[in-house]
């Protein structure tokens, strides 16, 4: 964090990390034409260069796709997540590499613009075999080039969290309309039925891995909503979990109202922050309380317990909740507060301490 922005730094695993991720990429590409030219002789080595890039790609778009949900299901993918904008614009490289190459190789030579050639010439959207799959290819390309000119800390910033996740997820877009270029484009000439059996295995694991990772966090939504509907029994505080659910500078993660809300025990007291972290929506409630702050398990991201707010000279604040304790059960008011809001944590009486 920065008073402008916040840069995450580079450590020695994150330039590791770069170096595992480049070797691997150029051996992919270094295998794929290898084998390919020594299969097919007759195809040229920059038609499997092409190919190279573009299954490259796509590969690592799927990577980048299970990283989320994987890191719900299982902290030790962390390390993965917080590499993630790396991965994202190695991938948009190769990305615009496949793209350009394609162009040239197959719309250059012409008498039109190349570009004009790749969206005007085919037009025959009603047929599987002739489907002009190139336009979809070139309009995920578009969206993957917004999301990695965007990638840098400065334009979440600039952006705002919201604009800025809501633009990120178009990559989902980008996603459906890959599958279908390769769907309508390579497969169509493909007669080794491996391609589209991978292609449908990736869209198995993404499906399945997003949603496991909604299903094991929906218990805890439909608890939050049960837990709602007891709004009133102490003016307007609701029911959010036993104190002693909650670890010692640790959260308890509640959904109330719709909203996740972490539920922070720390040095006798007890705070409720929003669970959503202002960086990229990391969960607050995952981490834990280093030097008096709430510190995200993401990129490490700190807010004060009481008001939300980041130590200065940091400038992000989350919303913040009242709590109460009554009888070992925490209650919060599930309204939540303007983002950096001081709310007096709750004093954990001395006969309840750990
Ligand atoms: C301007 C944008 C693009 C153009 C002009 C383009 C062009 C092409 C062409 C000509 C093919 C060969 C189809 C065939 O073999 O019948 C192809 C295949 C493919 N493209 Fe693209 N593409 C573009 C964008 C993308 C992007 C953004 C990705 C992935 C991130 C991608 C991934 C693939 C994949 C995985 C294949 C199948 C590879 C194979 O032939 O085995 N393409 N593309
Ligand atoms: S620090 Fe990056 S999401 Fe929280």
């Amino acid at each position: 964090m920065s008073v402008d922005y916040q840069a995450v730094s580079w450590t020695p695993e994150k330039k590791r990390y770069d170096k595992v991720l480049l070797g691997g990429v150029g051996l992919y590409l270094a295998a794929f034409v290898g084998i390919g030219v020594a299969m097919n002789p007759n195809e040229t080595a920059e038609t499997h260069l092409i190919r190279g890039l573009g299954t490259g790609a796509f590969l690592l778009l799927h990577v980048i796709l299970s990283i989320g949900p994987l890191c719900r299901l299982d902290s030790r993918f962390l390390p993965l997540l917080y590499n993630r904008r790396h991965l994202g614009v190695t991938m948009f490289v190769l990305a615009l590499a496949h793209g350009v190459f394609g162009i040239i190789q197959f719309h250059l030579l012409g008498d039109l613009n190349p570009l004009v050639s790749l969206l005007a010439s085919n037009t025959q959207f009603s047929s599987v075999a002739e489907f002009p799959f190139e336009s979809l290819g070139l309009g995920a390309l578009v969206i993957l080039f917004l999301m990695a000119a965007t990638s840098h800390d400065f334009w979440l910033h600039n952006l705002s969290a919201p604009v800025w996740k809501s633009l990120h997820m178009l990559v989902y877009v980008a996603y459906v309309l890959l599958v279908g270029h390769v769907a309508f484009g390579a497969l169509q000439s493909e007669r080794n039925p491996l391609l589209a059996a991978m292609l449908g295995l990736g869209a198995f694991v993404v499906v399945g891995l997003h949603l496991a990772a909604g299903r094991k966090e929906s218990p805890g939504d439909r608890t939050g909503r049960d837990k709602t509907r007891q709004t009133g029994a102490q003016e307007g505080f609701v029911d959010a979990c036993a104190l002693e659910e909650i670890a010692e500078d640790r959260a308890q993660i509640v959904c109330l109202s719709g909203e996740r809300v972490a539920v922070f025990r720390h040095g006798g007291k007890v705070s409720a922050i929003s669970n959503v972290c202002q960086h990229q929506n990391g969960p607050l409630g995952e981490g834990k309380i280093v030097d008096g702050c709430v510190t995200c398990p993401w990129h490490g991201f700190q807010y004060r317990p009481e008001d939300g707010a980041s130590p200065p000279p940091f400038t992000e604040k989350v919303p913040t909740f009242r709590t109460k304790i009554v009888g070992g059960r925490v209650l919060v008011d599930p309204l939540p507060l303007p983002a950096g809001t001081y709310v007096e944590p709750s004093i954990i009486p001395e006969e309840m301490h750990a």
